[in-house]
């Protein structure tokens, strides 16, 4: 395939590739979603199994979408059908990046509406609405929040809206320049908000909570919690959908797969276990509950920030930093169908942008009306928003990502994968195809059938 046809950027250096891959990893999953599953599932259990996940299922998984991306040079679509073309396989395999658009599309129609609570608290937070707040006032404030569709949706659309700017400009104009200096900002409020939880919060018994692995907690929802550690590690990861396979796609070629592999992993996974280590030590030493579900952290910070010296600057500037780091997922989220609506229609990346983004905010608005006024309409017990968020991250990118390993394991052959990781070290890549060759593909599938029972 000629490169310069398809490619829609290039990332500037070897850092940049690293800092919008974490961009794409760090974000809601981190900090909102990774504390309410775990306390959905009773703690250091599902915390054990979503360490598992990440090593064995999501590591490979990920060197493997990279590795594709590089050596495909274009949206997964095209990416998938050049390399089917070139290993004479069958031209189905690039559903894989049809499958990627739709639960793409799927995630960030509910991902913009948390996208937008983070705004609408930033705002709050400004306004000194966040101060002196004890657990009720705080729990009433979200209520009221979710409450409001018109409120959810101004924040759902200016969201959307911020996620379409960049999207639309492209690689190095957009995308590059916003993630530079969030990441390492964030990291640190982090830092500091964990001193913190520390001398306030109750610490150790957060933190026996978040790893001491206590199987009896998940009852008798063993499977359901297992498929909810692995769907976590998913989502957290941006795997499964081609969204770090589109980002390898603009990747410089002598940038090696394995260590920033590695790297994107590891500062993932720290800033989730960050994020729980703030947020138990705060829930136990105020007497609330870690299984509240999505409200968790909107419930639970706003009483620690409440207590802190200049409260109101931090809290806003969390929420700030949480939004952006939201903003910088939720573009990788959209890049996938952008940039393969703009080669295949030959649309500008404005116009591709313009459709993707216009049908996915309309899907968020079902999403936004789920939480109040459609809150009668349930499937399998949970709303529209709820079902979203279950069925993507636990069914679809574990689908996807089971579909990717064995494409890059058994269709692209050893000689094409070993060029294109770009590594000498022989012993890294023989590993690296066993996980993505058995132990990915066959992890995935094992706790599908463990959540249908069969296992
Ligand atoms: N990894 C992002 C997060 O943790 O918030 C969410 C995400 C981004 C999921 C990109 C999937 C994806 F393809």
């Amino acid at each position: 395939m000629a490169h310069g046809e398809v490619i829609q950027g290039r990332w500037s250096n070897r850092m940049t590739f690293i800092l919008a891959a974490s961009g794409s990893a760090v974000g809601l999953g981190n900090i909102w979603r990774f504390p309410y599953t775990a306390g959905e599932y009773g703690g250091g259990a599902f915390v054990l199994v979503y360490l598992l996940c990440i090593a064995a299922i999501g590591l490979p998984i990920m060197a493997a979408e990279i590795m594709l991306g590089k050596r495909g040079r274009g949206s997964p679509v095209s990416a998938l059908t050049a390399l089917a073309r070139a290993h004479n396989a069958a031209g189905a395999w690039r559903s894989i990046g049809w499958l990627g658009m739709l639960t793409g599309a799927l995630i960030l129609s509910f991902y913009s509406v948390i996208g937008g609570w983070t705004l609408d608290y930033a705002v709050s937070a400004a306004a000194g609405r966040l101060a002196g707040l004890d657990a009720a006032r705080a729990h009433d404030l979200f209520s009221a929040m979710i409450g409001d569709p018109y409120r959810l949706f101004v924040s759902h659309t200016l969201f959307m809206g911020l996620a379409m700017l960049v999207v639309a400009r492209g690689v190095s104009g957009g995308l590059e320049r916003a993630i530079r200096w969030l990441m390492p900002t964030l990291f640190v409020l982090l830092i500091g908000l964990v001193v913190f939880a520390a001398q306030t919060g109750d610490f150790v018994r957060g933190l026996r909570y978040l790893f001491e692995p206590d199987f009896a907690a998940f009852g008798n929802r063993a499977g359901e919690a297992v498929l909810s550690a692995m769907g976590q590690a998913f989502f957290s990861l941006s795997l499964g959908m081609g969204a770090i396979m589109v980002y390898g796609a603009y990747m410089q070629e002598g940038t090696v797969v394995g260590r920033s592999t590695v790297l994107i992993a590891g500062i993932d996974t720290l800033v989730a276990l960050l994020a729980g280590m703030v947020v138990f030590p705060i829930v136990f030493a105020n007497g609330l509950e870690p299984a509240v579900g999505p409200g968790l952290i909107f419930e639970t910070l706003p009483i620690a920030f409440a207590e802190l010296p200049a409260g109101r600057l931090f809290a806003t500037l969390f929420f700030i930093l949480l939004m952006i780091a939201a903003w910088t997922s939720a573009i990788s989220v959209l890049e996938p169908a952008v940039a393969w609506l703009a080669e295949a229609t030959h649309a500008t990346r404005r116009r591709a942008t313009l459709l993707a983004g216009g049908t996915i905010w309309l899907l968020g608005i079902a999403c936004l009306l789920s939480l109040n006024n459609w809150s009668h309409i349930t499937l399998f017990g949970k709303g529209i928003l709820d079902l979203l968020d279950f069925v993507t991250s636990n069914v679809m990118l574990p689908l996807g990502g089971m579909l990717i390993a064995v494409f890059a394991g058994w269709v692209v052959s050893r000689s094409a994968t070993l060029e294109t990781f770009g590594i000498s070290d022989r012993f890294t890549f023989t590993a690296w195809r066993l996980l993505v060759r058995y132990v990915a593909p066959v992890g995935v599938a094992c706790v599908f059938a463990h959540a249908v029972g069969l296992l």
